[in-house]
């Protein structure tokens, strides 16, 4: 095995340096992922948390160039789900054994504080952990929705390249985008970050720095996907990421945060149709199934080919439960929080 390879496996960290290093080269993919996959199995066993995927609304004020639900894409059928729809899609993940759900939509400004929190409580009722994702929020607008029952929050770095960021985030701002996260681990959220890999002009040195970035903010969860080409988009005509440049950014980050939440992605299987079973093998130990029900689906198209978008919420219950256990990994019946082991060396 690689003496970097090796290093990180006893002691969790790497360089910038030696994280661009492999990445830039294949020769050590196998090892890269053996490792990565060893580790998770040493810290957190074989246990896979679902967490059950509510795609609220689609409508969004942003203009987030790689995005399909930017707001200057007019071929997108827009759609806000009612209070209620929302309350019933979770009661019934509940129903079908999920621990978890994420709330997920465009930032849509039409949610108010009262009416998030009302949302929060009433699925509080049914013994589900909720995570957040819902964008960029005031102090306040996060400390109330916490205090509602909220417990995680998935808020993607997208990119630590300052000037990326700019390119790819009009009117947006990357100190914003920071102070979000310090917020929401200061208010006692599990706090999920991640990036996009592939995005035109990024480099592996700049993947290494997000890598670096994910430590450095002692984040609970990191999600990873690959960046699709959304026709409907400014970035239509770029090549996208590939599959295995994102699936080795998520494995180094298993080895250098061995305890965290790491989710195989729905754009990773979208890549590859295989894609979350790789991923589970090579350091996730999270799914995020979709419970959103009916047409509502394929209306929350952030990129083209997304999976699932004609299955119903059960179908993927089931499909994804005898994929989970054909590869001798079991569901886990817990709320699935970071469990962070106390021993700082070993984090
Ligand atoms: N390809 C892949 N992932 C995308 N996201 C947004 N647009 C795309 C795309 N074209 C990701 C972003 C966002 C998450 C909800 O979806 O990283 O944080
Ligand atoms: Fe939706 Fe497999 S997870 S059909």
């Amino acid at each position: 095995m690689d003496n970097i390879l090796e290093k990180a496996n006893l002691t969790h960290n790497l360089t910038k340096k030696e994280l661009v290093e492999i990445l830039s080269n294949s020769d050590f993919d196998k090892d890269l992922f053996f490792v990565a996959n060893n580790i998770r199995k040493k810290f957190l066993g074989d246990e896979v948390h679902l967490r059950g995927l509510i795609e609220f609304s689609n409508i969004c004020k942003c203009s987030c160039k790689y995005c399909g639900l930017r707001k200057e894409n007019s071929a997108l059928e827009r759609y806000r789900l009612t209070e209620e729809e929302i309350i019933d899609f979770a009661k019934k993940a509940s129903q079908y054994g999920y621990k978890t759900v994420v709330l997920q939509s465009g930032e849509d400004a039409s949610f108010s504080i009262e009416k998030m929190c009302r949302i929060i409580k009433e699925i509080k009722n049914f013994d589900l952990a909720i995570t957040l994702s819902i964008g960029e929020k005031t102090y306040e607008e996060y400390k109330a929705y916490k205090e509602a029952g909220a417990d995680r929050y998935l808020i993607r770095i997208e990119t630590t390249d300052k000037e990326l960021y700019k390119q790819m985030h009009p009117n947006m701002s990357f100190e914003n985008r920071i102070q979000c996260l310090r917020d929401l681990k200061e208010l006692g959220y599990e706090v999920g970050s991640g990036c996009l890999v592939g995005l035109p002009n990024q480099t592996t040195e700049s993947l290494a720095n997000d890598i670096l970035f994910f430590k450095e903010i002692d984040a609970d969860m990191i999600g990873i996907g690959p960046f699709i080409p959304n026709p409907n988009t400014p970035l239509s005509k770029e090549n996208g990421g590939k599959f295995k440049l994102a699936l080795k950014v998520m494995a180094l980050t298993r080895i250098l945060m061995p305890t965290i939440n790491i989710p195989a992605t729905t754009a990773m299987e979208t890549l590859n149709p295989n894609g979350r079973i790789i991923a589970l093998q090579s350091g996730a130990n999270v799914v995020m199934p979709n419970v959103t029900e009916g047409d509502y689906r394929r209306k929350y198209e952030i990129y083209p080919g997304k999976i699932c978008i004609n299955d119903k919420p059960s179908q993927c219950r089931n499909c994804i439960e005898a994929k989970i256990k054909s590869i001798g990994r079991t569901i886990s019946k817990d709320y699935g929080f970071h469990k962070k082991i106390c021993n700082k060396k070993d984090r």
